[in-house]
């Protein structure tokens, strides 16, 4: 997706600046044309000599040094600018439109789209000023990567860290992606749910969530505007995609069907819980000298509700998960919940189902059409579930 894509990636002076290395590493292997752009702060992180080897071409950190007009023709020459990391000075320079480096001078040359990574110690991030400046950038259309709460080199914890170069990756492909389902709004439910019995413990299940993410992350990368709803579990959403947190069945279903009516393709991936505990107890639940019998109702199935009022426009697929007569109990969950498509995971399969990187799943679609895939991973898996939805709406 990224080959021959021209990209500028500026770096400003942050600790952060190591990062970049590895985000200039990842766009070379995606097949972009990279070319770097430092200020003299960024330089005291990391040299120009590791950009240059990384990239095979000049790095540009000296607006006076070789022709003049260089920041003119990099601004015009870049499909996108992608700043990381933005320091406070930088972001301030480009909300004052101060060109008193390179940077800042092929920042204000530049005709393409822009991506800022910001990056600074916790305080300075969460000073108003800066919060101000990156308020005022997203208003003039750049897109900002939140970077991440965590350790800082001053030792204090909290937000400003740059985001991960995988995550900047993520923003980047997004930004380029105009796949088959651009102009498309894809929902998908991951993960499990969380039944609270009382407020320390909780009836849940083994999902990972690990296929629901792959599907999201697929869906934008084909070009989708993608809504993850997502249960708890312990891996990162991907980035690009827009993503509301949920705990319980009811919270998924509230969530799911405020945004169904909106959507073009519906997945629901999550492994939702189908009874809740009837009376989940406000204190912790003592030990007694007798038996505990916990009363459980039954949740609402998401999946069910959204066929029963599926719209002609819409296309809805949900997951059976099965340890016995696979493919009658996924047939007829196709058709009781009036779906368009049905994958089968059968987890008697070796190396399919929870917490596992594979999957070997069977499409069943709802004109009898079944197709059993072989033992994949989860990412080509979601890419076959993704070619099938493709095919059948012919996109
Ligand atoms: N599902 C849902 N809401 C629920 C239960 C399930 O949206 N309350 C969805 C799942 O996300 C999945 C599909 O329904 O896409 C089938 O889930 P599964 O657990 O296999 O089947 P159930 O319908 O719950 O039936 P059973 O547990 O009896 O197999």
């Amino acid at each position: 997706m990224l080959a021959g894509r021209k990209i500028i990636v500026c770096v400003s002076g942050s600790i952060a600046a190591y990062k970049s290395a590895f985000l200039v590493r990842l766009l070379m292997k995606e097949g972009a044309e990279v070319k770097v752009v430092m200020t003299s702060a960024a330089s005291k992180f990391i040299t120009p000599l590791t950009f240059f080897h990384l990239t095979g071409k000049p790095v540009f950190d000296d607006l006076w040094a070789g022709e003049w007009t260089e920041h003119v023709h990099l601004g015009r020459w870049a499909d996108l600018l992608v700043i990381a990391p933005a320091t406070a000075n930088t972001l301030a320079n480009m909300c004052s439109g101060a060109c008193n480096n390179a940077l800042a001078a092929v920042y204000l040359s530049a005709n393409c789209p822009v991506l800022v990574a910001p990056a600074m110690d916790a305080d300075m991030f969460q000073h108003q000023t800066v919060t101000r400046n990156i308020s005022a950038l997203k208003a003039e259309g750049i897109s900002v990567i939140n970077g991440n709460e965590g350790a800082h080199a001053s030792g204090l914890t909290g937000p400003g860290r740059m985001a991960e170069p995988e995550e900047i990756l993520g923003w980047i492909q997004a930004h380029f992606s105009k796949g088959p389902l651009s102009g498309k709004k894809v929902l998908i439910s991951a993960g499990p749910t969380r039944e609270a019995i009382d407020p320390v413990r909780f009836i849940s299940n083994h999902s990972s969530g690990k296929m629901g993410l792959e599907l999201a992350r697929e869906a934008r990368n084909l070009g989708a505007e993608v809504t993850l709803v997502l249960g708890p579990v312990n891996l990162p959403a991907p980035t690009g995609v827009k993503t509301i947190p949920v705990k319980s069945a009811l919270e998924m279903f509230t969530a799911c069907i405020a945004e169904y009516p909106t959507t073009h393709i519906a997945i629901m991936a999550a492994a939702v819980a189908d009874y809740s505990p009837a009376h989940p107890s406000t204190e912790k639940i003592k030990k007694k000298t007798t038996d505990l019998n916990l009363e459980l109702t039954k949740t609402q199935d998401i999946l069910l509700t959204m066929g029963q009022n599926k719209a002609k426009n819409q296309f809805l697929a949900g997951f059976a998960l099965e340890t016995e007569n696979g493919l009658e109990n996924a047939r007829g969950k196709l058709s009781k919940k009036n779906l368009d498509l049905i994958v089968l995971n059968s987890l008697q399969n070796q190396g399919a189902g929870f917490g596992y990187d594979t999957n070997q799943v069977t499409l069943i679609d709802k004109n009898g059409g079944e197709s059993a895939l072989p033992l994949l991973s989860k990412t080509e898996t979601a890419r076959e579930i993704f070619l099938k939805i493709i095919h059948d709406l012919e996109l």
